[in-house]
């Protein structure tokens, strides 16, 4: 098992994983992050788990993967931040893996809107976002990521689409190494995004995004909107140019199509 002592050695971040809580097995590392952020954790720990019994993806999908293979953890922040930026939170914690990863392999790193991380078009890496609010201000933001490092084989459902970093190097790598480029790559960002300043995350995401001038197609709460994605309006929506005017989307799955 992953501890702690193990994460934090050669680890030189001053704030992201100077707290850590490791767990062989646990139901969610990002619902164990809300309890103790709800219950004042500081900013910066970190929840790290070996195995989820109720791993969550985005929209409600379960989000599953094999004991010891790969990296599940969350990291609670308290940035200082307008209710109308927490909509670029995902982006900045994107574009920090995204640039974790390219660090550990030397590879591109693809972001996908709204939060995935691909490699080689295949997903690698998924992020969870969620924030909780005192009196319309932002108490804390739990960043949960499920990296899939080390696991060579993906079943059912789950298997179209993904891949590892493993897979696609065809070896192991060291999960404490991966770990710790995260940390290092979130807290260089954050220094800016604490304070409202979303400039050089939003600026490394959509150098690492190929969805802008495509003609896409999004699934959002049962409604399938088509169009040009042209663009991300201030508070982190997609801006998409379709037949009857522009339409900003907030969440949903993006597909690329080349109907007009
Ligand atoms: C997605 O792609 O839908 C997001 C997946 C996020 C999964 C991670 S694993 C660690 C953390 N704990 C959870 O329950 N979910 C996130």
């Amino acid at each position: 098992m992953l501890t702690k002592e193990e994460l934090q050695n050669g680890l030189n971040t001053f704030v992201f994983g100077k707290k850590i809580f490791d767990y062989n097995s646990i139901d969610s590392t990002n619902s164990c992050a809300k309890m103790l952020a709800g219950s004042g954790a500081e900013e910066g720990t970190v929840v790290i788990a070996e195995f989820q019994t109720a791993g969550r993806g985005r929209l409600g999908r379960v989000w599953q993967s094999q004991s010891g293979s790969n990296l599940l953890f969350s990291v609670i922040i308290r940035p200082k931040l307008e209710i109308n930026k927490i909509g670029l939170l995902p982006f900045f914690a994107a574009a920090g893996a995204a640039q974790a990863l390219e660090n550990v392999t030397g590879s591109y790193f693809e972001c996908k809107w709204p939060n995935d991380i691909l490699l080689n078009g295949k997903k690698s890496c998924g992020i969870l976002l969620e924030s909780s609010f005192q009196h319309n201000t932002l108490d804390y933001a739990i960043i949960g990521m499920g990296v899939n490092v080390n696991q060579k084989e993906f079943g059912g459902n789950i298997k179209d689409g993904v891949t590892s970093l493993c897979l696609e190097f065809e070896k192991e790598f060291d999960r404490r190494e991966v770990f710790r480029q995260i940390m290092i790559s979130l807290e260089l960002l954050y220094s800016d995004v604490r304070t409202g300043n979303f400039t050089r995350a939003i600026s490394e995401w959509k150098s690492r995004t190929s969805i802008f001038g495509k003609q896409i197609s999004i699934n959002q709460s049962g409604e399938r909107l088509q169009g040009i994605a042209v663009g991300l309006s201030d508070d982190g929506g997609l801006i998409l140019d379709t037949r009857n005017g522009q339409r900003i989307c907030y969440a949903g799955d993006v597909t690329f199509t080349n109907e007009s």
